[in-house]
């Protein structure tokens, strides 16, 4: 997991070397389409929800995210004119192959994006997406994660005709990457150390950087066992605040993008209740308890650079817990 956690620049660059023709149509056909739909399940699931905001904010397409599942639930609502979007990097996630073969007999345009080629879900697709970033061993996704935002980020420009230069800021991503990487691993290391006997993590996030909060609790759950949960910030104070106890750790998403000011209000509430403030931020704040410092980028960029410390955060209480994060129960 460590191994893949560190080479996600090179992840990165191998998945950028996609088609822009293929891009474009497919963007063309989530722009026709009547409604669209992503199914995925765990890591990928909040990959999907990332590609969510972009899709709104940037096609202005609004789509929505459905748990695989829970697809079933939601069949009598696919038709021909809707399109479903699967996102699974192993492509054989039985949920996820369940609830495409229910969107194909709903007479729906199916486009998968997978890290495995010769996958279940390849078969079933009209288009599929290749993530070329290599297999990924680690059974807690990392690398096939940073790449999955990468498509989503370059699917999201072709909406606008803007592929080619959506690829030349994910290529300014390497380094930016290989930073958040670098300058944080060691301090995490002994924040983990400081923790690991704490039982009760939040994470929170507004807007595009709230699926990272969720995949961040993801992480640390999967691996290290420790209950966690991501939370849409401004939804702490209708009743979860009550769990706010201090020395509670909240790990707060609040880079300087249109989401900073409310977030940082929120970290205040959790913070007047005694919370231990863990922030990631390009911005230091005298609220922050510990700060973890990544590099600014383009507001709709931070889910890359902001999940990166939480992969690592999750991978080092995990090992301070004593539990081998490749061999997770
Ligand atoms: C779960 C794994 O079983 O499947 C998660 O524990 C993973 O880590 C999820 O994100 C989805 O897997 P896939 O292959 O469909 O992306």
């Amino acid at each position: 997991m460590l191994k893949e956690i560190m080479e996600q620049p090179q992840a990165l660059e191998k998945t950028l070397h996609q088609d822009r023709r293929k891009f474009t149509d497919i963007a063309l056909d989530i722009l026709r389409a009547g409604q669209v739909i992503f199914t995925a399940c765990g890591t990928s699931r909040y990959a999907a929800l990332v590609g969510r905001y972009l899709f709104a904010k940037v096609g202005r397409k609004f789509s929505d995210v459905v748990i695989a599942s829970e697809f079933g639930y939601f069949a009598d609502a696919v038709d021909k004119n809707t399109v479903v979007i699967a996102v699974s990097q192993s492509g054989e996630t039985a949920d996820v192959v369940e609830g495409v073969k229910l969107a194909r007999d709903a007479g729906a345009k199916i486009i998968s994006i997978v890290n495995r080629p010769n996958s279940m879900l390849a078969d079933m697709s009209h288009h599929t997406i290749h993530l070329n970033c290599g297999p990924e061993i680690g059974v807690a996704a990392t690398k096939t994660f940073l790449s999955q935002l990468a498509v989503f980020y370059l699917l999201t420009f072709s909406m606008i005709n803007s592929f080619g230069k959506a690829r030349i800021q994910l290529r300014d991503m390497y380094s930016k990457v290989a930073e958040a990487l670098d300058c944080n691993n060691d301090r995490l290391n002994k924040l983990s150390h400081k923790l690991r006997d704490k039982n009760d993590f939040y994470y929170l996030a507004r807007g595009i950087n709230f699926a990272i909060a969720s995949e961040g609790a993801l992480k640390l759950k999967e691996i290290s066992y420790v209950h966690a949960e991501g939370m849409p910030a401004g939804e702490l104070k209708h009743g979860t605040l009550a769990l706010i106890e201090p020395g509670i750790p909240v790990i707060t998403i609040c880079p300087t993008d249109y989401t900073y000011n409310e977030t940082l209000n929120n970290a205040v509430e959790a913070k007047s209740r005694g919370a231990y403030i863990i922030a990631i931020s390009d911005k230091e704040s005298d609220i922050y308890d510990f700060w973890i410092k990544i590099p600014q980028v383009d507001e709709l960029l931070y889910p890359m650079i902001a999940v990166v410390p939480l992969q690592l955060l999750a991978y080092h209480m995990a090992v301070a817990r004593g539990y081998d994060p490749d061999k997770p129960r």
